[in-house]
């Protein structure tokens, strides 16, 4: 059993959970890729290897196979079997977050006797702290998508697209990162940026900020990395801005450290860029980053009642928007003892090209 499957049924009375692609708790666990083995199911059984409730659709990789026990069901008799058996004690934890009405009374009915309750707040803390295998593969996320990034300039022709330059992008990640894109590139070219998750149009990049948003994924795991970058030649207004975004980077990171709340940081941060720039923040400072893009925990949010805890990979993303565009610069950054590290370096200076 692994250390996060302990680390749950710890916190939980039952001794056993019910999960089911695509829950993105059902890829933590099992390790199968995100995006595959979909309706499959995933049984964690207190102090045992995992169930895989598969089908003969799919092919379960050699390396993962020793870490589960693998069923192929053809039928819903035979699903029934095995969750009978392998389903213990009258407590089941399910993962309400992605529990279907229409799921939970199939489950009532095949399961009768059984009582489910919610453990999607459990799973949420488990994987809120990394562990170094998880922060490892994060790393090589962030590698790889930051010289990806830092290759933009060159990747860039003039005429292009914001749709041909986000897939000139999710390339660069098809080839380097086994498992591809965290999410879909955006690519947001002069006043476009001013949508935070705009979507990349047939607009041509003009004169302007270039606001770039991209992480591949790599053996499940995300980066997530904003490049703010000006095509011709930028103002020293423009420049002063771009370096009072910065500016806010590095103040919100001399403020994390364990035990802060992230209400409290994303409050102070938010004051700075403020009093920097005349741009309130208008979304939060960062969030969690993991298996999923915005992963536990939720993040510098306002109202936010975490805390932090060395171990825990988030995102610190300050930005501003307005007719101008967009500024946004964000990097990827591990709680440490002591404070935080960052698994990304910004360009210092704005590039413009
Ligand atoms: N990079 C996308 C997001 O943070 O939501
Ligand atoms: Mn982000």
């Amino acid at each position: 059993m692994s250390e996060k499957t302990k680390e749950l049924f710890d916190s939980i009375n039952a001794k056993a959970v019910l999960l089911k692609a695509p829950d993105p708790n059902f890829y933590y666990f099992s390790g199968l890729s995100v995006g595959h083995f979909f309706g499959t199911a995933l049984i964690l059984r207190q102090g045992k290897k995992p169930v895989l409730l598969t089908t003969r659709f799919y092919s379960v990789p050699k390396a993962l196979r020793k870490n589960l026990v693998v069923k192929t069901v053809e039928n819903s008799k035979k699903v029934r079997k095995i969750l009978g058996q392998h389903l213990k004690g009258r407590r089941i934890g399910l993962n309400y977050n992605f529990a279907t009405k229409k799921g939970y009374a199939d489950l009532r009915k095949m399961l009768k006797g059984k009582a489910f309750f919610d453990v999607s707040k459990n799973l949420a803390e488990v994987r809120a702290v990394k562990t170094s295998g998880e922060i490892s593969k994060i790393r090589t996320a962030v590698g790889i998508t930051e010289k990806v990034l830092q290759r933009v300039p060159k990747i860039y022709r003039r005429g292009m697209t914001e749709r041909a330059l986000a897939l000139a992008i999710e390339l660069e990640f098809r080839q380097k990162a086994d498992d591809s894109i965290g999410f879909p590139v955006i690519v947001a070219s002069g006043a476009n940026g001013s949508v935070p998750h705009h979507m990349p149009s047939e607009k041509r990049i003009g004169k302007g900020f270039l606001l770039v948003d991209a992480g591949c994924r790599y053996r499940n795991y995300c980066a997530d990395l904003s490049r703010t970058f000006f095509v011709g030649s930028a103002t020293e207004r423009q420049r002063e801005l771009y370096q009072a975004v910065f500016a806010s980077q590095r103040f919100s990171l001399s403020l994390i450290k364990p035990g802060e709340k992230c209400s409290g940081i994303f409050a102070k941060a938010g004051k700075f860029l403020k009093s920097e720039t005349g741009f309130s923040l208008i979304h939060g400072l960062g969030h969690g980053l993991g298996i999923e893009v915005h992963d536990s925990p939720r993040g510098f949010l306002e109202g936010s009642n975490e805390r932090l805890k060395p171990g825990m990979v988030l995102t610190v993303e300050p930005a501003i928007y307005g007719r101008f565009g967009g500024i946004r610069i964000e990097d990827d950054i591990l709680v440490t003892k002591t404070g935080c590290r960052l698994l990304s370096s910004a360009p210092k200076k704005l590039v413009e090209f």
